[in-house]
């Protein structure tokens, strides 16, 4: 594995994201959604690092044919809800999803993707937020996994 992005880097730039984020829904709540697993940790700096009040919401997607697995408690009708992604890729999946909560009538809806990898995309996507554009490349720590392993690392490598 080779490093990519340093625990430093990748907090900076949550930090950042925060920073924004929190400034163009100033005033308001922000109900972050998770994609479930990878966004836990990125999620979880990004809600510590967000000056607006922020409440909480999280599902799980299994990718392939996207299925929800586990859906939101939560109700979304009337919220400023982001929905926080750890990296797109095809982009069926933050597609699919951003579609399906839409529907569920937001205040407004936007997304924000730790990583992109736009050279990727089957169909079309653009996330609100974005932290790095990547090349076709595939990489894990910071949430992201290769079989489930390498979640806890602090900063994001390639897989060679
Ligand atoms: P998409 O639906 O193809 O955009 O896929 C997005 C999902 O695929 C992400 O939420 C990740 O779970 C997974 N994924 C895509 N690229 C990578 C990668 O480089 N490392 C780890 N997981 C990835
Ligand atoms: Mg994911």
């Amino acid at each position: 594995m080779k490093l990519l992005l340093r625990e430093k880097e990748v907090q900076k730039k949550v930090r950042q994201l925060a920073r924004k984020i929190s400034a163009d829904l100033a005033g308001k709540e922000v109900l972050l959604v998770g994609v479930l697993k990878g966004a836990f940790i990125f999620m979880a700096d990004l809600a510590r690092s967000m000056e607006s009040p922020v409440s909480y919401g999280s599902g799980t997607v299994s990718s392939g044919k996207v299925k929800i697995t586990k859906d939101l408690e939560t109700s979304l009708r009337g919220k400023d809800v982001l929905i926080v992604e750890d990296i797109i890729d095809t982009g069926v999946t933050l597609r699919y999803l951003f579609r399906r909560l839409k529907a569920r009538r937001p205040r407004s809806l936007r997304s924000v993707a730790l990583l992109d990898k736009p050279s990727r995309r089957k169909v079309p996507f653009r996330p609100d937020y974005v932290g790095f554009t990547v090349e076709d490349l595939f990489v894990v720590g910071y949430g992201l996994d290769c079989n489930e392993e390498f979640r806890n690392l602090r900063g994001i490598y390639v897989v060679k």
